[in-house]
C-alpha cells in the first residue's frame, strides 16, 4: 500500500469535480454517508471508459454520487441504481434532478434481493457495480450477475474492508463476522470458474471480475 504522502500526492493531481458533484461529497462527509472513496471511484471510472461500459447496474446507490460520477464520465452510458432506504433515495432523487445527468440514470426503490424482476426489464449489463451490505455480496453477485452480457464485469467495493480482512484478530463480533463474510465472498469470486477476477488496493479494495466468454 502506497504511504499517505503519495496518496495526497495522487489526490492533489486530481482536477476538482463540478459544483454539484462538490457539493455530494461534502455532504457525504458532513453527514457520513458513505460514499465510494476518491481513488476507487477514479480507477473504477477508468476501467468502465477503457471496457466501453455502456449499461451500468449499481446495487448502493446512496445519494447518487457514485450514479452522477459514472454518466458524467460517459456521457453515453445509462445507470440503473437501487436503493432501499427512503431518505437516501429522497436526497438522490434531489440531487440527479439538479445534474444535466439525470436522463442517464433509472433509480430503483426497494431491496436488491426483492427487484430482480424490476431490474431484469432494464438488461443485459456491460457492467455491474456492487456497493451495497457487504455481507450480502455473494447473493448480489449470484442475482444480478445472471444479467451481464458475456463480455462484462462486475465491480465490487470494500472488499479489503479497512484492511481488516487481513487482521488475525477482531474484538467486535459484528465486525468480525462481516469480515468473514467479505473474506469468504473473496474466495469464493477468486476461484469461481465463471469469471477472471484482481483484488485492487486502492480505495477501500475493489474486486474487478470480469466474465469468462462462455457463462458457467
Ligand atoms: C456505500 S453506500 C453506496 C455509495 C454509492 N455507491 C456511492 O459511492 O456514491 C451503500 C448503500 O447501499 C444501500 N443498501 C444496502 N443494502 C442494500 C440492499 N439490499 N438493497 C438496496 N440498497 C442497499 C444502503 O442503504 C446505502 O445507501
Amino acid at each position: 500500500m502506497l504511504n499517505e504522502k503519495l496518496h495526497s500526492y495522487i489526490k492533489g493531481l486530481l482536477t476538482e469535480r463540478n459544483p454539484l458533484l462538490t457539493e455530494m461529497e461534502n455532504f457525504a462527509h458532513v453527514h457520513k454517508v458513505p460514499i465510494m472513496e476518491v481513488e476507487g471511484i477514479e480507477t473504477m471510472l477508468q476501467l468502465l471508459r477503457i471496457h466501453g461500459s455502456l449499461r451500468i447496474l449499481e446495487v448502493g446507490t446512496a445519494i447518487g454520487y457514485s450514479a452522477l460520477r459514472m454518466a458524467q464520465a460517459m456521457p453515453n452510458a445509462h445507470i440503473v441504481t437501487i436503493e432501499r432506504d427512503i431518505e437516501r433515495i429522497q436526497l438522490a432523487e434531489q440531487f440527479i434532478h439538479r445534474s444535466e445527468h439525470r436522463h442517464q440514470i433509472t433509480l430503483i426503490k426497494g431491496d436488491a434481493l426483492e427487484v430482480e424482476e424490476v431490474v431484469k426489464e432494464h438488461a443485459l449489463f456491460d457492467a455491474i457495480f456492487i456497493d451495497a451490505a457487504k455481507g450480502q455480496y455473494k447473493k448480489f453477485f449470484e442475482i444480478y450477475s445472471k444479467y451481464l452480457n458475456d463480455n462484462g464485469m462486475i465491480i465490487t467495493d470494500n472488499v479489503l474492508f479497512k484492511g481488516l480482512v487481513a487482521e488475525p484478530v477482531i474484538e467486535t463480533k459484528r465486525i468480525r463476522n462481516l469480515v468473514k463474510k467479505i473474506d469468504e465472498f473473496n474466495h469464493w469470486i477468486m476461484s469461481h470458474p465463471g469469471y477472471d477476477s484482481v483484488i485492487l488496493p486502492v480505495g477501500d479494495g475493489i474486486a474487478i471480475s470480469k466474465r469468462r466468454g462462455e457463462r458457467k
